[in-house]
């Protein structure tokens, strides 16, 4: 099967320019100017953009986690991300306590390979080092899952010590491997926790008064530092704050391979939002922090201290007491409402899958905060190169995958639970407006999204083994 995307005008990471685009099967064949359509189905893109698909490179489908499951699943969350453009992700595979890094894998195949509608990779996150499982890493690598996660926070289930980041530093270094770590102070923000919590300190604000910007910096130096003694490249998944960007900036100063994300809800959020009655749905870690780290993110993707921005989907519903209805059926899932009264018990996660493409175009695009080319740089091409992916996915080129995007700028949109295909019952941007979506989205050729019509399938994702040695940028 062939399509012709005609008239449109092509937004890569360092180009924007009309031309028509021509898919064959799975593949874009040509880009270029009055391409004859042959037997190909024309589309007319005339007054839209054509951008490569959105690579999310943060995720967490179906996890369990704070005595309940992220809500969305690897079908519902595909749905999601492919309305809101995003055709590829990563997600976090988590190691159990006592189990190897190919269990653990094998545990999230399971998950996904027959729900996927779109593309995606793995993480792997290790939780539990012993001398064999540091022996499995680079075969890990070898198998296309090249990127290796760790928790400096979250004490007693998650973290890991200095010794395990260290080591996996080294070994995912020999390995052409990436390290990303969660960087924040899990033993201060233990004592910090268990204190409020002692002296009835319970509301949501408190999430972020015990989870404080210090307790971030410090651990991105100490990743950064270490990583500087492994001459290990390393990645800080969702910088929230200036003093942590500063830490970023420091080594990258010096020369260090640091590399840095930040996530859509931290450009807008603020302990403010904690403090509104429903504070529970802002509850993600880091957390949310002031204004001013809002704008220090902006700044920070800018001079390109931050290298992409991912979402850290991880939803819950507000109230896992009601169902909602979904492809309609009746759903429910324990949610933030775990917490009951107390910030410490409520689980940690936001969603926002669906809204980064659209969000960052109004209020990035729109508002003269980022180019095109660079949203498309940090949302789609630089994760694609960092992650093993490119130059299959993440820009618009002969023999990459056909991953297209017909996005509308005047397409207009009121975001919120309404509108949106996330399998929760709130989203973080209730009420706002947008104005520029995708219209048409394609995943290795097939139309996936076409207005309002959704054409995906269960199964048809394909899982992406990735490369070795991904891009130092
Ligand atoms: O609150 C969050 N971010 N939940 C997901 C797990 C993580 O830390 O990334
Ligand atoms: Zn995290
Ligand atoms: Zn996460």
């Amino acid at each position: 099967m062939k399509t012709l995307i005609r008239n449109g005008t092509l937004v890569t990471a360092s180009d924007t320019y009309p031309a028509d685009l021509l898919i064959d099967g799975e593949k874009i064949a040509l880009v270029g100017t009055d391409l004859p359509a042959g037997d190909a189905r024309v589309i007319d893109a005339k007054g839209k953009f054509v951008l490569p698909g959105g690579i999310d490179a943060h995720t967490h489908l179906d996890l369990p986690f704070g005595g309940t499951v992220a809500s969305d699943d690897f079908y519902t969350g595909h749905k999601a991300a492919a309305f809101g453009g995003t055709t590829c992700h990563i997600d976090f595979v988590i190691q159990g306590k006592g189990e190897t890094l190919h269990q653990a894998v094998e545990n999230w195949h399971k998950k996904s390979d027959r729900k996927a509608a779109v593309d995606y990779g793995f993480h792997l996150a290790i939780t539990d080092l012993n001398d064999k499982v540091l022996d499995e890493i680079p075969s890990m690598g070898r198998e296309g899952v090249t990127s290796l996660k760790l928790f400096m926070a979250y004490k007693g289930s998650l973290q890991v010590d200095d010794t395990t980041l260290f080591k996996a530093l080294v070994k995912s270094a020999d390995a052409g491997m990436l390290v990303m770590v969660h960087a924040e102070n899990g033993d201060a923000i233990d004592v910090l926790v268990k204190d409020a919590v002692s002296k009835g300190r319970l509301t949501p604000e408190w999430h972020a008064l015990t989870r404080p910007d210090w307790a971030e910096a410090e651990a991105t130096m100490r990743a950064v530092s270490l990583a500087g003694v492994a001459g290990a490249p390393l990645y800080v998944v969702h910088v929230t704050c200036a003093k942590a960007v500063d830490q970023i900036a420091y080594g990258r100063a010096r020369g260090l391979k640091v590399m840095g994300e930040t996530c859509t809800q931290y450009f807008f959020f603020s302990v403010d939002d904690l403090r509104r009655p429903d504070g529970a749905k802002w509850v993600c870690s880091p957390p949310v922090r002031s204004h001013a780290d809002n704008e220090a993110l902006w700044a920070a993707v800018k001079n390109d201290t931050l290298q992409t921005v991912a979402t850290d989907h991880c939803p819950f519903f507000f109230d896992g007491t009601r169902e909602m209805m979904y492809e309609g059926k009746p759903v429910k899932f324990a949610g933030k409402e775990l917490g009951g009264g107390n910030f410490s018990k409520i689980p940690n996660g936001v969603p926002g899958i669906e809204d980064r493409m659209p969000i960052l175009w109004t209020h990035g695009v729109g508002k003269g905060r980022m180019s095109m080319n660079r949203l498309v740089e940090l949302c789609c091409t630089n994760p694609a190169k960092i992650f093993g992916l490119y130059p299959r996915k993440g820009t618009l080129a002969a023999g990459a995958d056909a991953d297209v995007v017909i996005w509308d700028p005047n397409l207009r949109r009121k975001m919120g639970v309404q509108t949106s295909h996330q399998r929760t019952d709130y989203n973080l941007y209730e009420g706002w407006d947008v104005t520029g979506m995708p219209e048409k989205v394609f995943v290795r050729g097939r139309l996936l999204v076409d207005g309002e019509t959704w054409h995906g399938e269960p199964g048809s994702g394909a899982w992406l083994k990735r490369s070795t040695n991904g891009a130092v940028l």
